[in-house]
């Protein structure tokens, strides 16, 4: 029911030249952000809670005992007899790191995950959100054949890594370096899973591909004869591709640019938006990034005010060579969530800034996009965002900011719609639970046993974040995950059946035509009178 063989060009149309990679000039996802708000969020975390910094070095230091040592004791101990009834007054058994004094040799403990949840499998649960029935569909291309090793392995061509988890423990053979720590923080969100939700996560070997664009054309596998796709994971995809969406490493944090992981940031979204009300804003649309990335983004640029024009757009460059060298102190603290409209633009492929952008209550201005990634197939157009026209941006986002300022409280609606799904249902809770459920399905397509590779060395979370130091070291020791989950995953919802699925997008589509319509109107009338 999706990708369509007829549809548009083959391809993304980018070449995957690695050579074009400098750090501040290819990646579309890192120049969709903007540090700005990382650096704002920072900064107040450090004035905040200066608490957790403590017990951060508290926990990071070797030398010192640590307060849940006991408590380690109590787990190693519970792993080899029956499990004894929890009462409700025991504290919770926290799994800190164990890193020992010599960081560069760290070794992965025997105990370092419980030996299995403290839930049961039939704990009830509540329902997963809807995003999460797009994993059948993205699963659907191997429901029939399942996944053969040969298929598996064709997914190594472009692949960073191979990730194998054997007997609740994870192994790594990795092809190529990625771009920054992108491939560090996605494999170190893999760890994290595994010590939420020890030893429900099966058996597998799957193949992950850190670059921008997806690769796996639909179309080179929809003949009869056609041999079935390569599985391989990766951040993003479009309506011609098969490549398989997982979360992005921002949500563990993005230390070159200053991201914490997500988490905490979404807190301090959730705090920054009761500081100013929507109607107190910047009634204007508010975009800053690197528009050098995408035509689309120079385009976009035209739309700032000007002398003859008032687009009601306010958009600024970000030079993020600039604000590397300064340590991000050029990026203000308070500009973020400040206007009534913000723009989303894609880079050269999706950009990890949409959910910090559709998280600040503003009304997201959402040009057109061709990519998406594992929850953006859940938004609505007049629900969760207002639709702009990727050509003509400038009269779409005059329009759009001009039908809000007039109907105050739908655009707060559509604000308030769009940073309640980022907080409710793109907490990270679920972030895991989407990995649950895209792995546990993906283990049951393979077709043969999932084997420890030849090349891999085992990984955990000591042997990760041990030796690192700066941003990865904090970043790894915010996210790390503490304690196994007490309840289970949500549950899976079921496929979309295909009445349901076209009912959708056809929602979708007519909603999208009507604002375009609206959108005609108002320029017809505008063109009339002259403005
Ligand atoms: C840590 O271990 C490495 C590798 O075994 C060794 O070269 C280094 O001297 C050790 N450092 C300390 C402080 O023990
Ligand atoms: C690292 O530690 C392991 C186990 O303690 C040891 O066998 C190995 O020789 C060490 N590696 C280095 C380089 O010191
Ligand atoms: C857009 O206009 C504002 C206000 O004049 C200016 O500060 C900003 O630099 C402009 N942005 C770009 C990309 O030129
Ligand atoms: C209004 O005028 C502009 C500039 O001449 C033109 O590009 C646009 O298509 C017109 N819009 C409508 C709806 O007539």
């Amino acid at each position: 029911m999706r990708n369509s063989p007829s549809k548009n060009e083959p391809g993304s149309g980018h070449s995957r030249n690695f050579t074009n990679w400098s750090p501040f000039v290819k990646s579309s996802s890192g120049f969709g952000i903007s540090p700005n708000r990382s650096y704002a969020l920072l900064s107040l975390l450090t004035l905040l809670i200066v608490g957790a910094f403590i017990s951060t070095r508290i926990l990071l230091d070797p030398t010192r005992k640590r307060p849940s040592r006991q408590r380690l004791d109590h787990i190693r101990y519970s792993q080899n007899t029956p499990p004894t009834p929890v009462t409700t007054q025991s504290p919770k058994p926290e799994f800190t790191l164990h890193c020992s004094a010599n960081d560069t040799n760290a070794t992965c403990p025997r105990n370092s995950y419980p030996a299995t949840a403290s839930f049961g499998e039939d704990t009830p649960t509540a329902t997963c959100p809807d995003y999460f029935r797009w994993i059948h569909e993205d699963l659907r291309p191997w429901a029939k054949t399942g996944i053969t090793r040969e298929a598996l392995e064709r997914a190594k061509k472009t692949a960073n890594f191979r990730l194998a988890i054997v007997g609740g423990r994870v192994y790594l053979e990795k092809f190529q370096d990625a771009f920054q720590t992108r491939d560090v923080f996605t494999i170190w969100g893999f760890l994290q899973l595994l010590r939420k939700y020890p030893g429900k996560i099966p058996d597998l070997e799957l193949m992950f591909d850190c670059v921008d664009w997806p690769v796996v054309r639909a179309l080179d596998f929809a003949g009869v004869d056609a041999p079935s796709p390569p599985p391989l994971f990766r951040y993003c995809g479009n309506e011609e591709t098969l490549d398989i969406v997982f979360p992005d490493w921002s949500f563990w944090g993005w230390s070159e640019v200053n991201i914490k992981p997500w988490e905490s940031l979404l807190k301090e979204l959730r705090e920054g938006n009761q500081r100013t009300t929507w109607i107190n804003r910047e009634p204007y649309a508010y975009w800053k990034g690197n528009p050098s990335v995408a035509e689309t983004r120079q385009d976009l640029m035209k739309c700032n005010v000007s002398e003859e024009h008032e687009w009601n757009a306010r958009v600024y460059a970000q030079d993020w060579i600039r604000e590397s060298k300064e340590g991000y102190k050029q990026s203000d603290l308070a500009s973020q969530c400040h206007h009534r409209y913000k723009i989303y633009i894609e880079g050269s492929a999706w950009s990890v800034s949409e959910k910090y952008i559709l998280a600040c209550d503003s009304v997201t201005l959402l040009v057109n996009p061709h990519y998406y990634d594992f929850f953006t197939r859940g938004l609505l157009p007049a629900h969760h965002y207002w639709p702009v026209r990727e050509h003509d941006k400038c009269r779409s986002i005059k329009f759009a900011v001009h039908w809000g300022n007039s109907h105050i409280q739908k655009a707060q609606d559509i604000g308030k719609t769009a940073s309640e799904f980022i907080q409710q249902e793109l907490k990270m809770d679920y972030v895991y639970d989407y990995m649950y459920h895209l792995l546990t399905g993906y283990a049951k397509l393979l077709q043969f046993k999932p084997e420890i590779p030849q090349n891999a060395m085992e990984i955990c979370s000591e042997t990760m974040a041990c030796p690192r130091s700066g941003n990865e070291r904090k970043f790894m020791t915010e996210s790390l995950v503490k304690h196994p989950a007490e309840t289970g995953p949500c549950a899976m919802p079921p496929p979309y059946d295909p009445a349901s699925f076209y009912a959708v997008e056809k929602r979708k589509q007519s909603t999208t035509k009507r604002i375009l319509q609206w959108e005609m109107k108002y320029w017809n009338k505008q063109n009339q009178t002259g403005s």
